[in-house]
């Protein structure tokens, strides 16, 4: 109905109208490329305002949500073998966006499909050959690369302890893994995204980064805070170049990061109990907030840290 930017019939058509507004601005001012489907959209505006405005119930408007502009997209998920990563590589996908899919573990049989296309690699995101060819299968395949989302990563609870006693050995690869394969993925990503004059990415910290502990894990959170610095950086160096970069921080979320709590309903009791928000999280909450950050609807937002944990981080 109003091309493929809000081609859900349960869109808000108030807003939806908005959307298209504010995305036709955006590409006469050089803030965006003009795409195909642009084209679609000018044309479309009008139909959205003259004809299907009038026929939508009031009711029915005021319960829908707007779906987000990803039109024509193309994604790489990072760390999209399972948890938060999957549960975003999904919800593009679904969204209508190509997506490339990385993670060291085997590809999810919970992947959802469609209508975008999925492309999913295996290999380790510390090296940088696999990286590289993550990027160009993107170019290759679906022609360009729109955004970044970077949720690898590892907690190993037991080893991870203060930056006193720690194997050093194991706080390297923690680093690898949580910071240096987000600035792998980030510096190859780049060039692309020039190219195409724009892109998008948002970086997935922890608020763990965000203060000392008695029970230091301080490998996972000194790495989750250098995400946090690294991000301000792209977003600082390729504003110019219309490439914003934002990081998430999320709290306690049930993932196979978490898999400790599986199955344990006290200890998830305790922890929700510490929430304001009164639940842990599930995969859903930080990837909502990832689609927002990577939208056309957050252009004006970049090297910012959104925290998603509940209220948790907001306590005394
Ligand atoms: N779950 C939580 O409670 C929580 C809280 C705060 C922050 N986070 C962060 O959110 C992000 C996503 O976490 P999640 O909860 O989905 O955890 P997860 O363990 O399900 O996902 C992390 C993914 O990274 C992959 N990975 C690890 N090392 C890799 C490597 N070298 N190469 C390729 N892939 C590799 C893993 O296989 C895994 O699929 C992580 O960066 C995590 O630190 C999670």
């Amino acid at each position: 109905m109003v091309g493929a930017t809000v081609a859900h019939e349960n869109v808000n058509i108030i807003d939806a109208e908005a959307i298209l507004c504010s995305r036709l601005r955006h590409v006469e001012q050089g803030c965006i490329p003009l795409l195909p489907f642009d084209i679609v959209l000018r044309i479309n505006h009008f139909t959205v305002h003259r004809g299907i405005r009038r026929t939508m119930p009031t009711k029915k408007r005021r319960d829908e949500k707007v779906a987000l502009n990803f039109s024509g997209r193309v994604a790489l998920v990072a760390g999209a073998g399972g948890g938060i990563g999957l549960n975003i590589a999904g919800d593009l996908l679904a969204a209508g966006l190509d997506v490339v899919l990385a993670d060291c573990k085997p590809e999810s049989p919970d992947i959802d499909r469609g209508p975008g296309s999925a492309c999913f690699l295996q290999g380790d995101l510390t090296d940088e050959k696999f990286v590289i060819e993550l990027v160009e299968t993107a170019r290759k395949r679906f022609g360009r690369l729109d955004y970044l989302v970077n949720t690898t990563g590892v907690l190993w609870f037991d080893q991870d302890t203060s930056f006193a006693t720690i194997d050093l050995d194991l706080w390297d690869r923690v680093f690898e893994i949580n910071l240096k394969s987000f600035v792998l993925t980030a510096r190859h990503a780049i060039p692309l995204m020039v190219e195409q004059g724009g892109g998008a990415m948002v970086h997935f910290a922890s608020i763990d980064a965000l203060r000392g502990d008695l029970n230091p894990q301080d490998a996972y959170a000194i790495s989750k805070a250098a995400v946090i610095r690294f991000s301000k950086s792209v977003a600082v160096q390729y504003a110019d170049r219309r490439i914003r970069s934002n990081v998430i921080l999320p709290g306690p979320v049930l993932s196979p990061m978490q898999a400790r709590w599986e199955g344990k309903t006290k200890m998830q009791q305790d922890v929700a109990r510490m929430i304001p928000l009164g639940r842990l999280g599930d995969t859903q909450d930080p990837a909502n907030a990832c689609m927002f950050l990577l939208s056309d609807e957050a252009l004006w937002i970049t090297g910012i840290d959104l925290t998603v944990d509940g209220g948790l981080s907001a306590r005394g």
